[in-house]
């Protein structure tokens, strides 16, 4: 694959500044991700800082395709059923180290699990080829704060920590991937995400929730209470806005609010306009930030998943 000049630099400068342990800003198709080297513990610890993330939490490890990434994690039928289903895409496998993997402990959380996954997104792509080794990344928010889905927002969160932020435009998605976790024939859904549930059990079968499978890590330590959140307090299931508030509408009764997160009624629309409209509102100072109903179909149960968790506290 050929870039233009300017995105082979960018490439070129991003695998140098990875190469040296130095952060970056790496847009994918769900989110901005802050990446490091996955096989350098120092730059895996500096994302954690950078973040003022806890420790135990485990990271994604970008790669560029599922042959480097059977090289890192264990793959079972069923694990490789869903990646050549799913992958490059929105879906985090979590699956057993393999004895070859060179990610760094730290990058897993001392767990003998890891989280993979194979970005849709070219000029990250083109990264993870020419860099050749997994990248760590995280989304590229202080930990707790809605998550980037621009450049712009990654400058002016982490702009002091990264080497560069790679420019891939606004992330199409908009929402982090799903996080599965496949030991055996046992598929677990540990977070919901940027792939419903219903396109993976189309798949996978039936998915279990953390509660069900008898996982020896913990459910998925991201899925923290009150994650996600803007300054602001966040009211769900609100259909108007007092004085100082902000009202941010879905579907077409709200055809009048400058916040619509789709116009149309559509989920899709509306996960790739979420992070991005709760950092907008909450620029404004408001006294609190209205969340109009979304319904639960589609990408809609991952919207609901993150607006709780937004809304906690
Ligand atoms: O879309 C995304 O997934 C973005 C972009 C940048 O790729 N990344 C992202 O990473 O959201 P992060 O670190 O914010 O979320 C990682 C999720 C967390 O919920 C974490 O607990 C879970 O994956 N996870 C990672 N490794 C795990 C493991 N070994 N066992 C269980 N859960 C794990
Ligand atoms: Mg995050």
């Amino acid at each position: 694959m050929s870039f233009p000049p300017l995105d082979a630099q960018q490439i070129r400068l991003a695998s140098a500044a990875l190469a040296r342990g130095d952060l970056i800003g790496m847009p994918t198709e769900t989110v901005y991700g802050l990446g490091g080297d996955a096989t350098n513990g120092l730059a895996v610890a500096r994302i954690y800082e950078a973040k003022g993330r806890p420790r135990f939490n485990p990271l994604i490890s970008h790669i560029a395709n599922l042959d480097a990434a059977m090289n890192q994690g264990v793959f079972s039928p069923l694990a490789l059923k869903l990646a050549r289903a799913f992958w490059p895409g929105p879906l985090t496998l979590v699956v057993p180290r393999h004895s070859t993997t060179t990610i760094c402990d730290l990058a897993c959380a001392g767990l003998d699990t890891v989280a993979l996954r194979v970005p849709d997104h070219m000029l990250t792509l083109a990264l993870l080829e020419a860099f050749g080794r997994p990248v760590a990344a995280p989304s590229a928010n202080i930990s707790g704060r809605p998550s980037p889905t621009s450049p712009y927002h990654v400058e002016a969160e982490l702009g002091d920590r990264v080497a560069l932020v790679l420019r891939g435009g606004a992330s199409q998605i908009g929402i982090e991937s799903a996080v599965v976790s496949v030991i055996d024939d046992k598929a677990t859904l540990l977070r919901l995400g940027g792939l419903a549930r219903g396109h993976i059990e189309a798949v996978a079968g039936p998915l279990l929730t953390p509660h069900q499978s008898a996982l020896s890590a913990p459910p998925s330590p991201g899925m923290v209470l009150r994650h996600y959140a803007p300054n602001a307090p966040v009211k769900l299931e609100q259909t108007k806005s007092g004085s100082g508030e902000i009202l941010i509408g879905f579907g077409p009764i709200f055809d009048d609010v400058a916040f619509n997160l789709s116009k149309n009624g559509d989920v899709a629309e509306a996960a790739a306009n979420l992070f991005s409209f709760l950092r907008a509102a909450d620029a404004l100072s408001p006294t609190a930030i209205n969340i109009a109903p979304i319904p639960a179909h589609g990408l809609g149960e991952a919207i609901n998943d993150r607006l709780t968790r937004a809304a906690q506290g």
